[in-house]
């Protein structure tokens, strides 16, 4: 099972590895990211020998959309793979799970934020009709990716009885023409927030619990501060501080455990859970170790009386 980036430029020799290993050490949840050695603290320091120039941070910025749309063009569904853990590390996805809160005939309803292909949200869409459970999600599934979305759609699991799909820059008001405020249940953000300018971060948080019901949910995962692929980019990539350029012009941000919470808890959620997972790979036959680092959290939108 593997829940992350295929074929990145920045790490794409990691990511053809992990395909064929084979030993997975149990994660570690913990509110500790790692302690640097001495080579990393000075891979860091390295980093800051050449920045990305400023001219060329704001191109991809007013290019960000077009990167990710090229993305697609290229990979089209082949880049990420169905995110079947989904369920095992967020129980409030499951079918059951989600009918308890609402009664047997309503469904409740799910935003994933930053869908791409629909990675996330046809795995859990196959499954409650597989169960032909009335129970479960209404899912709406969003991209800044024209292309993305196009794949969403043409999935041969789409159809707006379950689920729909649209085009929108989830850090602008788009998003509300789509969906009606105080709606929703939950919100996913699986690897999407790390793709944004962290000077929009308050803007995309600020959507989200203007979309959710009182008590809704958010449900995060993303790179967590000191992964190995942040310590992997060569001087020349980092924009600012824990904000990377790829190769091919896509961002990437890394995580703090502390920041988030503050982010979120400054937008009227609190803090459920909010932890690193260490995730170590082994295959000793090939001499291989991938010590990934993710943040995973859940918030709850505050209800006003409380
Ligand atoms: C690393 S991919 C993750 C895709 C998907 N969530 C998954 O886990 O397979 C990041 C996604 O965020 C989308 N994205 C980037 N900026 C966005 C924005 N401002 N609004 C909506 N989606 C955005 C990209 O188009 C891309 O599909």
């Amino acid at each position: 099972m593997i829940d992350i980036c295929v074929g990145h430029t920045a790490h794409a020799v990691y990511c053809i590895w992990v395909i064929n290993l084979n030993e997975m050490e149990p994660d570690i949840i913990t509110n500790r990211t790692k302690d640097l050695t001495a080579d990393e603290k000075d891979k860091l320091e390295e980093q800051n020998k050449r920045l990305v120039p400023e001219f060329k941070a704001n191109k991809l910025e007013i290019d960000a959309q077009r990167h990710w749309d090229l993305f697609y063009k290229r990979n089209e569904t082949r880049f990420f793979k169905d995110r079947h853990w989904t369920t095992r590390e967020f129980q409030e996805l499951l079918a059951d799970q989600a009918s308890a809160a609402t009664g047997p005939q309503e469904k409740r309803t799910l935003l994933e934020v930053g869908c791409g292909v629909g990675n996330l949200v046809f795995p859990l869409l196959e499954e409650q009709i597989k169960e032909e459970t009335n129970a479960g999600f209404y899912f709406y599934a969003c991209d800044f990716s024209p292309r993305a979305v196009e794949f969403v759609r043409s999935n041969s699991l789409y159809d707006t009885k379950h689920i729909t799909a649209f085009q929108c820059d989830i850090t602008s008001e788009q998003v509300h023409e789509h969906i009606a405020p105080e709606s929703l249940d939950v919100c996913t953000m699986i690897f999407v927030l790390s793709a944004i300018h962290p000077d929009k971060f308050k803007a995309v948080i600020a959507n989200l619990a203007k979309l959710l019901k009182p008590g809704g949910l958010v449900l995060f995962r993303d790179y967590g501060l000191y992964d190995m692929a942040q310590l992997r980019f060569k001087p020349g990539h980092k924009i600012a501080e824990n904000l990377y350029m790829r190769q091919d012009g896509t961002r990437s941000y890394y995580f703090a455990e502390q920041e988030l919470a503050q982010l979120f808890n400054d937008s009227d959620f609190e803090v459920i859970s909010n932890n690193y997972v260490h995730r170590r790979t082994l295959n000793l036959k090939e001499g291989i170790d991938v010590p990934r680092i993710f943040l995973q959290g859940k918030f709850r939108k505050r209800i006003k009386s409380q």
